[in-house]
């Protein structure tokens, strides 16, 4: 039996999608579901529903034998897991933004504060670049923090970027771009070494069949690349 964490939020319903696509109907388990834990016997798989946040946590410390997250999360993390497949669902970069009119200080060597989900990305991004920055950590809802005065920069997840718009906030760089990975547990691919080759296969082939759909026949670019401004 294999475990596989999924994140709930924005990239379930693709997850469910891919894996009925790669032929595992899992009948009963749905996005909205108030579940946490699906057993699907037919596929010998049992499903945990966790935040994207303790999906690698899950996967590296052996609660799941693998798991979907973003690779937003996994870059913040770092954690020390086997990352086989880029999914090519969830796409969206992360960002650093501000007040329309206010960015045009970056590089100025005061101390810029920035909130953030990703302590440790923004902290590598300005360390980088020689800015000092005091880093206010929030858990959501980022975009508020430049409006009240708690930060002159967020980084942050853009996928639309309808809700920087709402807000009138520009985005002045794309520090990375993200989408959602299979990520395996070091052990688990030793000790489930056939079921889990098993399943990397055919989520493989299920992702290739979609990129061939859609007419770029492969999954995008793995992320981590410096992105042009783009200031506006
Ligand atoms: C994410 C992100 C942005 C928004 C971006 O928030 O933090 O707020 O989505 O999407 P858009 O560019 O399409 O508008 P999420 O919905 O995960 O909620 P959160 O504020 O609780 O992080």
């Amino acid at each position: 039996m294999l475990t596989i964490a999924l994140s709930k939020g924005k990239l379930i319903e693709s997850a469910l999608d891919l894996f009925r696509r790669a032929g595992y109907e899992i009948v009963g388990l749905s996005a909205d579901s108030r579940r946490l834990i699906f057993v699907s016997p037919e596929n010998d798989m049992t499903f945990l529903i966790v935040r994207p946040s303790d999906v690698p946590t899950y996967v590296e410390y052996g609660g799941a034998d693998a798991g979907i997250v973003g690779k937003d999360v996994l870059m913040e993390q770092e954690s020390d897991v086997y990352e086989p497949l880029d999914l090519g669902f969830g796409a969206c970069r992360i960002s650093v933004a501000a007040l329309r009119g206010e960015g045009a200080n970056d590089r100025l060597t005061s101390k810029v504060r920035v909130a953030t989900k990703y302590p440790r990305i923004t902290g590598s991004y300005f360390n980088a670049r020689g800015i000092p920055v005091e880093i206010v950590k929030l858990y959501g809802s980022i975009e508020l923090a430049p409006i009240v005065g708690l930060a002159d920069r967020i980084v942050d997840l853009v996928e639309t970027g309808g809700t920087l718009k709402a807000h009138d906030l520009v985005e002045l760089e794309v520090i990375a771009q993200s989408t959602a990975r299979f990520i395996v547990n070091r052990a688990s691919l030793r000790l489930k070494q056939e079921p889990l080759m098993e399943l990397i296969r055919k989520l493989r082939a299920a992702v290739r069949n979609e990129g061939a759909a859609s007419g770029n026949g492969r999954p995008p670019a793995v992320g981590m690349r410096k992105k042009k401004m783009v200031r506006s």
